[in-house]
């Protein structure tokens, strides 16, 4: 291992994975972002199996960030484009890691971003580390860390054997999304949440990432991973640790990243009873899956906390594709009144804070309030807080940017990354059939048997507390209306970055 710097910020950006989805849906348009800031003053390589050209790759780059919106600053993405620059080979020959090293002279601390298939990690950060391209660099990783717990352990040591734990930048997009950060400011900038976030008040809660759409031509990838490892273990996860956690003693992020740690140590290994698998119906039809794919589309399961803070309080996580609509949310349900005054009270539902994630981020209290008239009954309002992210940047243009200055804060530490694992690990290959649901539903009906206890599911609201239906926000909207990556060369297939549903 080399001497490491972390403060320098790094001098050049290689992007393994260039040709692929990822980098077409979400890379090339936050490196352009980047640029516009004039934070991308640097060569940006390119690396992928096809045999492309330079000009092919900044064709493929101008057409990414064109349809990811109107183009503002040309002078800006011209001199993006001039930057790149394309390296062709197989990950597996030394040969690829010698061509980069040429096309890397003059840069002594490059980053290099690994937006490639999980299966390709280990292969390509020793290729980096034998061709000497690791001294002075950091490297950003992309989700899923690993497949179980075994293989991201393993993961781990190989990256650890190159590269130090300060300059590995392991991905969660989710920690970089403006209301998920809101979650620690939300809990923490105010004093009157500590008294009621415990056990003592709390009910339970539930967390929802919902999506209309399915897996797009992802089906070969979710074959290998399921809805339980796509999104629950890592994005569910971060969200579910962020509102768990204990106050951090600093707002220093190592002290940030301690306590969630702590709450995904805390998590309890799931069983079997504790998840429910859905599938949607034609699922199996789609090019890449198997006619009997066991995969499940849909996951939800009951997860504790074994912490003094949340000792018997019953988290709910659930994701799933083609289900009624595309949001994430959050609801912590608050316990009923001690003593049951106003009958209605507990039948019309209690008290709750709900944390609309994403579609157009919202914070809301309900509350009931009595209803004009001699008797002593009322409804559940909503106290309505909206979040405004006018100028916010993407997700990937904060990390990229973030990971290159060496500033971890929104990166999973390897000790969060195994627990979380840990935590899914028994029920990875020891589960219930996935269970078939209708397109456009809210997943199998058996998952109400799930929260029968704490129930029903709430399901997302997409309203602005008034009635009103609420917009997508402009990367939500883009998401939307986006198709596939159109397909760059046939020969990238084995090499293309991990397809998402961007
Ligand atoms: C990705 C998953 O990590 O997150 C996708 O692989 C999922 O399956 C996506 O659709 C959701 O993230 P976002 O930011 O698009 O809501």
């Amino acid at each position: 291992m080399n001497k490491f710097d972390g403060r320098a910020r790094s001098d050049a950006l290689v992007v393994f994975g260039a040709t692929g989805d990822l980098a077409y849906k979400k890379i090339y348009p936050a490196l352009y972002a980047l640029a516009r800031r004039g934070l991308l003053e640097m060569p940006v390589i390119g690396v992928s199996g096809s045999d492309w050209s330079d000009a092919q790759l900044r064709q493929r780059a101008s057409d990414s960030i064109a349809a990811s919106g109107a183009v503002e600053d040309k002078p800006a993405l011209k001199r993006l484009l001039a930057r790149l620059h394309y390296v062709s080979g197989d990950y597996n020959k030394p040969d690829t890691f010698d061509k980069l090293k040429t096309a890397l002279a003059g840069s002594e601390r490059p980053a290099h971003y690994l937006a490639i298939p999980p299966s390709l990690f280990e292969i390509v950060i020793q290729g980096l580390g034998a061709a000497g391209l690791a001294r002075q660099a950091r490297v950003i990783v992309e989700k899923p860390f690993g497949r179980d717990l075994a293989s991201a352990r393993r993961l781990n040591a190989v990256a650890r054997q190159v590269f130090a734990e300060d300059a590995i930048f392991r991905i969660d997009h989710f920690l970089a999304k403006e209301a998920i950060m809101n979650l620690l400011y939300f809990r923490f900038a105010n004093s009157f949440l500590e008294p009621i976030w415990n056990r003592n008040y709390v009910d339970s809660v539930q967390i929802t990432l919902s999506e209309e759409f399915g897996t797009e031509g992802r089906g070969g990838f979710y074959e290998s991973a399921g809805c339980l490892r796509d999104v629950i273990q890592n994005h569910l996860f971060q969200i579910a640790a962020l509102l768990a956690m204990e106050p951090p003693s600093t707002r220093d992020f190592g002290a940030v990243h301690n306590e969630t740690a702590e709450v995904l140590r805390a998590m309890r290994p799931l069983g079997a009873d504790d998840v429910v698998r859905g599938q949607y119906s034609g699922y199996r039809k789609e090019p890449g899956v198997a006619r009997d794919s066991d995969v499940e589309t849909y996951c939800a399961i009951k997860l504790h906390i074994d912490s003094w803070r949340w000792n018997g309080v019953p988290w709910y996580l659930r994701s799933g594709k083609c289900l009624a609509n595309s949001a994430a949310e959050v609801i912590v349900k608050l316990k009923a009144p001690p003593q049951q005054l106003f009958a209605d009270a507990v039948a019309g539902g209690g008290n709750y804070l709900r944390f609309r994630l994403q579609p157009a981020p919202a914070v809301a209290l309900a509350a009931r309030v009595k209803r004009d008239g001699k008797e002593f009954v009322g409804d559940q309002h909503e106290l309505y807080l909206v979040e405004e992210h006018p100028n916010g940047e993407t997700p990937y243009e904060r990390l990229l940017g973030d990971a290159m200055d060496g500033n971890g804060a929104l990166f999973t530490r390897e000790d969060a990354v195994e627990a979380a694992w840990a935590t899914v690990n028994p029920v990875l290959d020891k589960h219930h059939p996935a269970l078939p649901y209708r397109r456009g539903s809210w997943g199998p009906k058996e998952a109400d048997a799930l929260i029968a206890e704490h129930g029903p599911w709430h399901n997302p609201r997409l309203d602005d507390g008034a009635g009103k239906a609420v917009k997508a926000a402009p990367e939500a909207a883009a998401k939307a209306a986006s198709k596939p990556a159109p397909k760059a060369a046939p020969k990238q297939a084995a090499q293309a970055g991990p397809k998402r549903s961007k």
